[in-house]
């Protein structure tokens, strides 16, 4: 069972207080915050997940407008993306109910991570993802970890629907997708990293494609308010690709409903999703922090892509560059004030999907091997 009966959300894990009584952090990465997690770090599935870079910003911080800039490198997790926060959570659990196979349909990292993790564990993962949509790094990552691949003529939103009915009621084929609350129990560490390492940002930007991840955040530092690590929350920055944006959308009309986008858009394929399973917590999330939800133009993901990887040495993929590109735009809009502290996660690995820089990034040179010619280009 993954979603409530009543109103159809995503369920999620709640602890008794006296659960989160004396808890303590020890080790690194995920399993440093076993306290905090449901599942059994005896057996845990693990690739060493988490504790991932937190690295101030050298020059966009200055070219964006903010006094404080620190980007949080999910790039650097062991398959690439954020999701293997979750991942480490979720096949221990899979592992737990003993089943046989562990399901999820994605957009490419999600296969990436899933499949990874079950190969670790020694179990069938099966990803179905939208035919043609999703980046050639991520489908070899699957395809090398031994995944049974399954392409859907449709987009991802269709892709998990099925794979949704195919997995309830079962614990046979386990369902890992965000919508399992222990994945976002596992991603919720971001929170707990972002906060030993930094404190307490004013803003924390993160892209938003599901919304699981954005949840997960809030939760994580819902929950470290709670057992009174931190007295303040900071307040969330939303980014969705604006051809992928309906929680935006019905943030921007003040309605409290999405209106699901039928064929979605972007360059940001990660993103690329038209009825997010969780847009209700993460629109909870964002409002209750006293945050924004923002859409960015695929022309300035490209932008800020680039200048992520010229300007600060950190190159990801199309949709992590989302959170700076919105954060951009709310300086602009004066949304995010010139004095404040801003954290950016960025998601994924820029290897992973290097199609779309390739057609904008500088022409690369062809000389002769010959000394004189590398002098001449060196000159210029
Ligand atoms: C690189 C990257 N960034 C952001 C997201 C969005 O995360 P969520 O779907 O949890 O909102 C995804 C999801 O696949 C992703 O792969």
């Amino acid at each position: 069972m993954y979603f409530c009966p009543n109103c159809g959300d995503p369920l999620t894990i709640v602890y008794d207080k006296n659960e989160l009584k004396e808890v303590k952090f020890t080790g690194k990465g995920v399993w440093r915050y076993r306290d905090v997690l449901p599942v059994s770090s005896e057996n845990a599935v693990t690739l060493n997940e988490g504790g991932t870079p937190l690295h101030r910003s050298v020059k966009l911080y200055n070219e964006i407008g903010v006094k404080d800039l620190w980007i949080k490198n999910e790039g650097l997790n062991p398959t690439g993306s954020f999701k293997d926060r979750g991942m480490t959570v979720g096949v221990t659990r899979a592992i737990e109910l003993g089943a046989h196979s562990v399901i999820c349909a994605s957009t490419g990292n999600t296969a990436a991570s899933l499949s990874a993790y079950a190969a670790r564990a020694g179990i069938t993962s099966f990803v179905v993802v939208p035919e043609g949509s999703v980046a050639l790094g991520k489908l070899a990552q699957a395809r090398a970890a031994g995944a049974k691949i399954v392409k859907v003529r449709g987009n991802f939103d269709y892709a998990l629907k099925i794979v949704r009915s195919l997995a309830a009621g079962t614990t046979e084929t386990y369902l890992l997708n965000s919508v399992n609350p222990y994945r976002i129990e596992g991603q919720k560490t971001i929170a707990y990293e972002i906060v030993e390492e930094y404190g307490v940002p004013d803003w924390i930007f993160i892209p938003v494609g599901n919304a699981g991840n954005i949840t997960a955040l809030w939760k994580g530092l819902k929950e470290l308010k709670s057992m009174g690590f931190i007295d303040r929350l900071p307040k969330l920055g939303g980014v969705q690709a604006e051809g992928a944006s309906p929680i935006y959308r019905a943030f921007a009309e003040g309605k409290d409903e999405i209106i699901p986008i039928q064929n979605p858009q972007t360059v940001a394929t990660a993103i690329k999703i038209g009825n997010p399973a969780s847009w209700r917590r993460a629109m909870r999330a964002v409002k209750e922090s006293g945050g924004i939800m923002l859409s960015v133009s695929d022309e300035e993901i490209l932008e800020y892509q680039k200048r992520l990887a010229s300007k600060e040495g950190i190159f990801v993929e199309p949709a992590s560059a989302a959170s700076i590109a919105g954060l951009a735009r709310a300086t602009a809009l004066n949304m995010v004030k010139k004095d404040e502290h801003v954290v950016a996660v960025v998601t994924g690995n820029g290897l992973k999907d290097p199609e779309s820089l390739m057609k904008i990034s500088a022409e690369e040179i062809t000389i002769d091997a010959e000394l004189e010619a590398l002098k001449r280009v060196i000159k210029g």
